[in-house]
């Protein structure tokens, strides 16, 4: 049965009748520029073909139900008293109707069905990609207008100030604008999104460590902190300095013998990571499938030394990829801290490399990775579920 088919049914058993509207948001990949978002930098992700599937209707009172089919459980929210964070997946649709909320829409209660095939905490956007597939529900049921970035922009609210991860815009953005086909130049400060396309010769693979570190939201929220001392440092003498995006390698490197060394190189991943975004998708935009492949092998290698956010799960399927014939590149994807690694490869060098990944892997830990092909999607949409 498709997830589609799924949420749908599960919908009727529950609320005994049709849904009005079915919504897939994709989860993604990014190809180049981790950690540099909320730096308000340059990042370059995909939307994958992996998504968060939403059914729902609206019901007349201001009870909202909704049901996660993967993990069987209801939550029951009351719309005009959003409870705060409770500390599970139901906060992410609560969050959603509290951002939204917070921007003078109104928006009906609703009964809905959630199923996913992200994996979570994997690094793939699973909570964006549910963020974004209610935030689209809502917007669909209620017909107000509210674009594909502030839409974005709302559920990155939901998971900053709900939730309680800092994250940037990337994920949301990525889930709401995605092109199949293409990958997604996005200036994380002006919040254009420009859409570059992925030769046809080329595929994605996605390697899952199935490592998931409970450390990650709080080491996260402590890189961004690590950023902004950087540029609490900067700006005594450099006023204009906003956040790191207005740093350039050699104004940073004059300043490396005055800042603490840890701080010095967080902020040297990030401001050489947006010049290796910047580049990369120049040479893309050309077919140079191998200056991508070199820039994301150079990002997980500063990752790995300057943001020290992988792990040696993650290391093995990065070193793998690379010695792989046919393999662009490969670096971890996400956060970090666990989760996938995704590397782009000839098409026709696809299964040699999940294969590789699979051995590797399992000659290392014991045990074997998930490890995949993945396809470029577009963001969210909706259906009218007319059909079961
Ligand atoms: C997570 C966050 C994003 C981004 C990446 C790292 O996916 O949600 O905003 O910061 O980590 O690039």
């Amino acid at each position: 049965m498709s997830i589609r088919d799924k949420v749908v049914a599960g919908f009727v058993t529950r609320y005994g009748q049709p849904p009005d509207v079915v919504v897939r948001a994709p989860g993604r990949v990014n190809l180049l520029g981790g950690h540099t978002d909320y730096n308000e930098g340059y990042v370059l992700p995909a939307a994958i073909d992996r998504a968060a599937w939403v059914a729902a209707a609206v019901r007349t009172d201001r009870q909202s139900r909704v049901l996660a089919l993967d993990r069987e459980e209801e939550a029951v929210f009351d719309l005009d008293a959003i409870a705060p964070r409770q500390g599970n997946w139901s906060d992410y649709p609560r969050g959603v109707a509290w951002a939204l909320s917070e921007r003078g829409l109104a928006l009906p209660a609703i009964d809905a069905s959630l199923a996913s095939d992200v994996p979570v905490g994997a690094g793939l956007s699973s909570s964006a990609a549910v963020e974004v597939a209610f935030a689209w529900a809502w917007r669909t049921l209620a017909g107000f207008d509210l674009d594909r970035i502030s839409l974005a922009l709302a559920c990155q609210q939901a998971e900053n100030d709900y939730v309680g991860v800092r994250c940037g815009v990337m994920d949301q953005v990525a889930s709401a604008c995605g092109r199949a086909g293409h990958a997604l130049l996005l200036d994380c400060r002006t919040l254009q999104v420009d859409p570059v396309l992925l030769p046809e010769t080329a595929a994605i693979v996605v390697a899952d460590s199935r490592v998931r570190r409970s450390l990650a939201a709080s080491e996260y929220n402590r890189r961004r902190q690590e950023c902004e001392e950087v540029v609490r440092q900067l700006q005594r003498e450099l006023p204009h300095v906003r956040s790191l995006r207005d740093v350039s390698p050699e104004t940073l490197a004059q300043w490396a013998h005055r800042l603490p060394v840890e701080l010095y190189r967080r902020a040297r991943h990030v401001v050489t990571g947006n010049a290796r975004v910047l580049t990369a998708a120049a040479a893309l935009r050309c077919g140079d499938l191998a200056a991508l492949g070199e820039a994301m092998r150079r990002c997980h290698e500063s990752l790995r030394d300057d943001y020290q956010v992988s792990s040696p799960e993650l290391d093995l399927l990065a070193e793998t990829a690379w010695s792989v014939g046919g393999c662009y590149g490969a670096r971890l994807t996400g956060a970090g801290f666990g989760g996938c690694v995704v590397a782009v490869v000839d098409s026709g060098a696809a299964g040699n490399l999940v294969e590789c990944l699979k051995r590797a892997f399992r000659d290392h830990f014991g045990q074997l990775p998930a490890a995949y092909t993945c396809h470029s999607a577009d963001g969210v949409t909706a259906q009218a579920a007319l059909t079961g």
